[in-house]
């Protein structure tokens, strides 16, 4: 008869698998900002919430937000969370799995109360797919959810204030949905999405440190004309360029020790199979754990940009979409963690998260760290993104050690 925690797990497993259901594309799971698939998704976790006891709300940045009260009411609050968004055609883990876990550690305490309350979070955007903005929900949550940032407009023109309303939110109220002064800890549970886990044979891994990240979109502009009639040493060819530059993005993360580039997203237009492209555009994605280094590989980019540009007379332009810089997690927070982890019988994996997370954003805010779960094959950000029920057990058992022993809930300095 398998126990509590590994039917607890399979159930953990199954819910991450039925929410990827709720999804703007058929046949692939794509959940973004405030859709309707989103708001199915919110409905259905926020039903779950509530049969565990907990009181449910969504504040104006659409994050879904479940308190589960304290032994006393003047109690600190420990926060737990990750995001409901996804990448298109992401996996069923990425995200969901973090709030998934949360739900399944207050159902396993089955009504005890603790010395705290528990705040669990489902934020509402932290991929950026529609706005090219990452981490909204998660900002709201510490007070940078700024008039700027509710302006942002997707590719429709609509503003991210104008979503809100229609999602039924009062971006008025954006500021409301800064945690609270009893918030004393952040917890985020999440799949790993690389391969360093499962390359030790670790089941779980506690993250000291999130890379920083730059993202940008390029845009190089050549001249339109006739893919037959136009010799090939009087082209401005723009996806020519951009192409030259792709594999420049590509030549620096091979060059450069501890650094990713990346291209994720190219757009030729016109975009006809006999058009000479007239424009391109590039997406840009850099990551490194020393923000410097970062630095010194965009720059550097846009500088060889540049130059592909001037040489083969195409302009060329450059949009920051976010400069995050490297987070780490809190000292006190990781060793609490990593001691749960060993009361369950298994080394922790000391890590730094080449991926982002919201407990970057947090980390701003409230002392916050990770528990990372194997990713198999290191997949992620894609269909056959997976996690193994052992390893969701082992989670369980170490959120229940953190929850009932390790976590002391150090109160914040009040801010005078
Ligand atoms: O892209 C990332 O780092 C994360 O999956 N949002
Ligand atoms: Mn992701
Ligand atoms: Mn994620």
């Amino acid at each position: 008869m398998p126990n509590d925690l590994r039917v607890q797990a399979e159930q953990v497993i199954e819910r991450c698998r039925y929410l990827a259901q709720f999804t703007e594309e058929s046949g692939e799971i794509r959940r973004t900002f405030l859709s309707p698939a989103m708001r199915e998704c919110m409905h259905t976790i926020q039903g779950w919430m509530q049969s565990a006891g907990m009181t449910v709300m969504t504040d104006a940045a659409g994050n879904l937000r479940g308190r589960y009260p304290a032994m006393n009411a003047a109690a600190p609050c420990l926060m737990i969370g990750s995001h409901l968004d996804t990448v298109p055609n992401g996996g069923a883990f990425d995200g969901i799995l973090g709030v998934m876990m949360g739900l399944a550690l207050i159902e396993a305490l089955r009504g005890e109360k603790l010395p705290f309350a528990i705040e669990l979070v489902g934020f509402s955007e932290e991929e950026g797919v529609r706005f090219h903005l990452p981490f909204i929900g998660s900002r709201a949550l510490v007070g940078r959810a700024d008039a700027g940032m509710l302006a942002t407009k997707d590719s429709g023109g609509t503003t991210i204030a104008e979503a809100l309303e229609s999602f039924g939110l009062e971006p008025s109220k954006i500021q409301e949905c800064v945690m609270g002064d009893d918030a004393v800890g952040f917890l985020e549970f999440h799949i790993e999405q690389g391969i360093v886990l499962e390359s030790e044979d670790r089941s779980l891994g506690v993250v000291q440190a999130i890379a920083g990240q730059t993202r940008a979109e390029l845009t190089f502009t050549g001249r339109a004309n006739h893919a037959g009639t136009t010799p090939m040493h009087l082209r401005q060819d723009a996806a020519a360029g951009a192409a030259e530059w792709v594999l420049e993005v590509e030549r620096k993360g091979f060059k450069t020790p501890g650094l990713v580039a990346t291209v994720g997203d190219f757009r030729c237009s016109p975009g006809a199979v006999n058009v000479v492209a007239g424009e391109a555009r590039a997406s840009l994605d850099v990551r490194h754990a020393d923000d410097d280094v970062r630095h010194w590989a965009v720059e550097g980019l846009l500088a060889s940009a540049a130059s592909i540009a001037k040489r083969r007379e195409l302009a060329v332009t450059s949009k920051l979409l976010m400069d995050q810089s490297a987070v780490a997690m809190d000292g006190g927070m990781c060793a609490m963690a990593a001691e749960a982890v060993r009361e369950v019988g298994i080394s922790p994996l000391s890590m730094v998260s080449g991926a982002g997370h919201d407990a970057m954003i947090l980390q701003e805010r409230v002392p916050s760290t990770m528990i990372f779960l194997r990713s198999p094959g290191g997949v992620s950000h894609h269909p056959e993104e997976s996690v193994r029920p052992q390893d969701v057990e082992n989670a369980l058992a170490t959120g229940l050690v953190f929850l009932r022993h390790t976590f002391k809930p150090v109160h914040k300095e009040q801010s005078v």
